[in-house]
């Protein structure tokens, strides 16, 4: 294809607007010319097109390998926090906006209040914006002459982002690539933006998901290389490739993955730590977003330290684990190093947040953004902004950076013995109503066992709060008169897999939720 034909966009939205269905709507449209590339949604055409996975840390990504974005707004919900995100995204990367309003078959589709948004918001014309029902295809031809009119061409220097990377045993390390300008063939030789390295060409081709081989990759196109990497590393997502001698400079939006939430992973057992080790060895082949950095403790054993881009991906990552490599691991509390937010009112004074500003989006919505520390918001922030809302308000943050704070440590103890999974970093003016809820909820989490148990809370060598769990053992079979031996049997089943959750620490039986538990605000 010449270069000046082929237009390079995503399609961003906040969740639920109608991505997926409007890139099915275009799909249909353009039959062969377009092909579906990935699992990740990466679409291909003589126009290629891509749109936002499932993971909203990927958004950012998917943006920088193109010239243009189309803007999804639902025309009943409007401006939502993640439109918002995403228009800063793409307006910093220098990038087409199209504003396309979907949905506007709905009952209360209001387009026109929509477009007066994005004017107000966004400062784009409302003559700029599309007005579409993608499940119904109205318009959707309009979307597609509008990107090729107003989106520019790629160019012609070959130019390549790597958006995913993953490991083969026989053919090393292969690159998932989308081409935004010039072509590459077998034999090139390549360059690695970010390492400098040079590689050569051994294999490439498209992605239709399967990989078909070919000689050659064209700007607009979305293929694989494989070219002697070693590590995925050596390919990291977000990084540029470019052909030896003709250097180009990096896509934007390249940034090492940076871990923001941290989390300790020690196995159920410490039997199996062998086993979970290379579990987790195997599933960062195919992901290098994840750090990690080896750790012990006392009542847990030898574990992990492992660093997540968000909440999201830390329970991917986890669900991975048991369900692929049926490991069973005990996850500690996530623990962040910095952080800041774009939100919605209330709440929001108890988490030591600070008011930045408010934005009116129309005479119904507004827009406040605070900076939080992240410690505040990184394990029941949005459920809890959900709930309060009555789903409502959506939310989206972006990093600040760190800032002092009066912080000090406190740890629990479970019959005098800290348990260093809880050990946690609080606000120094919050250290006694922490303590005591935290306190409070161990007691509902932990059962009742042969012996009684002391929780306390300690500030250094000072109890600030206690609770005590009474003894108490249950008799399951206490309600089985004699007779029935499969009900028996069952009960003591049941028993015995409740008892496959519970962590051992000294003589106390502590269930694996428990960790997470404590930490949730009531
Ligand atoms: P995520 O990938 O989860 O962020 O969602 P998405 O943005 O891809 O949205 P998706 O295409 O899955 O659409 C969300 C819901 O809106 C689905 O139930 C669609 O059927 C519906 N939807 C999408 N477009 C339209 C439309 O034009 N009209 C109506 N009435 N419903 C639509």
């Amino acid at each position: 294809f010449p270069v000046e034909r082929i237009r390079n966009f995503s399609i961003v939205a906040h969740i639920d607007h109608g991505k997926s269905t409007l890139a099915d709507r275009l799909l249909e449209i353009t039959g062969d010319f377009l092909q579906r590339v990935t699992s990740r949604c990466w679409i291909n055409c003589r126009w290629r097109e891509n749109e936002e996975s499932l993971l909203n840390y990927e958004v950012s990504r998917s943006i920088s390998a193109c010239q243009g974005v189309l803007l999804i707004v639902d025309a009943n919900q409007g401006i939502q926090a993640q439109t918002v995100a995403n228009f800063y995204l793409a307006f910093e990367a220098q990038l087409t906006i199209i504003p396309v309003i979907n949905k506007i078959d709905l009952k209360n589709a209001d387009p026109e209040r929509v477009e007066k948004q994005i004017e107000k918001v966004f400062d784009i014309p409302k003559e700029e914006c599309i007005r579409i029902s993608a499940k119904l295809g109205t318009n959707v031809d309009q979307v597609l002459q509008e990107v090729v009119k107003r989106i520019p061409p790629v160019d012609d220097l070959f130019k390549a982002l790597v958006f995913d990377s993953t490991f083969d045993h026989y053919r090393g390390v292969v690159a998932n690539i989308a081409l935004f300008g010039g072509r590459v063939s077998r034999g090139d030789k390549i360059v690695s933006a970010h390492l400098g390295k040079s590689y050569e060409v051994n294999e490439l081709g498209l992605l239709r998901p399967d990989e078909h081989p070919t000689e050659t990759l064209y700007a607009g196109q979305v293929g694989y290389v494989i070219a002697g990497m070693k590590e995925v590393k050596e390919a990291q997502i977000g990084d540029t490739l470019y052909l030896h001698k003709q250097p180009v400079e990096a896509l934007p939006g390249f940034k090492p993955a940076k871990s923001m939430v941290f989390a300790g992973m020690y196995p159920m057992d410490q039997s199996e730590y062998t086993a979970l080790r290379s579990a987790v060895e195997k599933l960062m082949l195919n992901d290098s977003s994840v750090t990690v950095q080896k750790d012990s403790s006392l009542a847990l054993g030898a574990g992990w330290r492992l660093g997540f881009l968000g909440l999201l991906h830390m329970e991917v990552f986890n669900q991975r684990l048991e369900q692929e490599y049926n490991a069973s691991v005990i996850v500690t509390a996530p623990t962040v190093p910095y952080k800041a937010v774009l939100a919605s009112a209330k709440l929001i004074k108890s988490r030591r947040a600070v008011q930045k500003n408010m934005f009116y989006i129309d005479e119904h919505r507004v827009m406040i953004k605070y900076i939080f520390p992240l410690n505040e918001i990184v394990v029941d922030f949005y459920d809890q902004l959900k709930s309060m809302s009555s789903g409502y308000a959506s939310f989206d943050y972006e990093d600040a950076g760190y800032e002092a704070a009066d912080l000090i440590k406190m740890d629990f103890l479970l019959n005098g013995r800290p348990v260093e999974e809880l050990a946690t970093i609080v606000h120094k003016d919050k250290a006694y109503s922490a303590g005591k809820a935290i306190c409070e909820r161990l007691k509902e989490s932990i059962p009742r066992q042969m012996f009684e148990i002391a929780v306390q809370a300690a500030i250094g060598s000072k109890i600030i709060a206690r609770e005590t769990i009474k003894a108490y053992r249950k008799n399951v079979l206490a309600k089985c008169y004699g007779g029935d031996v499969t009900r028996k049997m069952k009960l003591l089943k049941k028993q015995a897999e409740g008892k496959k959750k519970l962590r051992r620490i000294g003589n106390i039986d502590v269930p694996k939720d428990a960790f997470i538990n404590v930490l949730k605000r009531k």
